[in-house]
């Protein structure tokens, strides 16, 4: 299959000259992808390991998570308190995105039989995963016209960076299909990667400071060593 490739432009959290040690999330950009989950993949992909108090890490202030929170499609499972029943009421900052099956055979059963993965860590569980899932949601194609005909399948769909080929998953973007609040323009290429740059946060929100505290050592020894070499040069000096 083909080689996951990074948007044009590249990653922010590349940064400069692409060498991966400083640059960040753009949070922007996060944003824009957050509202491509919401509008799209959350139709069938749960995001377990995410709470909705987690979108502050994005720049999101708490009164606007609370009203996110609470306006998600899906509630979340709670109990009658006067009659003991299992019911569902509207999420709250500190609750998990709800999962959007009850469990694997529902998720399959509407979905021709492949149940869409949780995303939380997708980034993670795929090589090269930001890469990945940005070429795989942009990368649908015509099935190429030398394709061998009995290794056609019909109910599936011809997608040259997932690992078979045929992914049970169809087509979920297209140019405009959703409306950037920051005046973006939404292309197939741009909303792929914005959701490929949120589910890279998912899966790693602390890539900044683990950045960071890389860093840091990186100073702390240099200075530690200069300040050995200088201590050495002194302790010594007297000794002919
Ligand atoms: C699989 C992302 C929307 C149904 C996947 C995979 C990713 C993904 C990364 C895993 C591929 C792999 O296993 O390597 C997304 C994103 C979406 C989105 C970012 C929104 C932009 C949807 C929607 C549906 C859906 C709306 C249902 C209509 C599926 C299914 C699979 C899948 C059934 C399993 C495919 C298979 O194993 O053949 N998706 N998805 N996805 N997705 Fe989505």
């Amino acid at each position: 299959h083909a080689h996951a490739h990074a948007p044009e432009g590249g990653w922010s959290w590349d940064g400069p000259l692409g060498l991966g040690v400083f640059g960040g999330y753009d949070n922007q950009q996060l944003q824009r992808g957050f509202k491509v989950f919401r509008e799209v993949c959350s139709a069938c992909h749960s995001l377990r390991y995410v709470s909705f108090r987690n979108l502050e890490g994005i720049g999101f202030s708490e009164a606007e998570v609370k009203v996110i929170a609470e306006e998600w499609p899906l509630e979340v499972a709670a109990t009658n308190p006067d009659t003991g029943e299992a019911t569902t009421e509207p999420a709250i900052p500190a609750d998990r995105f709800p999962l959007v099956y009850p469990n694997e055979i529902a998720a399959r059963a509407a979905n021709n039989n492949a149940a869409p993965p949780d995303l939380s860590l997708m980034a993670k569980a795929r090589a090269d995963g930001a890469n990945y899932i940005y070429s795989l949601m942009s990368g649908y194609q015509p099935v190429p016209a030398d394709f061998p005909e009995d290794r056609v399948q019909e109910s599936l769909h011809y997608n040259p960076y997932f690992h078979s080929l045929w992914i049970a998953m169809p087509p979920q973007l297209s140019d405009g299909l959703v409306t950037y609040d920051d005046g973006t323009e939404a292309t197939t290429e741009q909303m792929a990667a914005d959701v490929a740059a949120f589910l890279h946060w998912t899966a790693e929100p602390k890539m900044v400071e683990r950045k960071t505290a890389g860093i840091g050592v990186l100073i702390f020894l240099l200075l530690f060593t200069s300040l050995s070499y200088v201590a050495y040069k002194r302790v010594w000096a007297d000794v002919k």
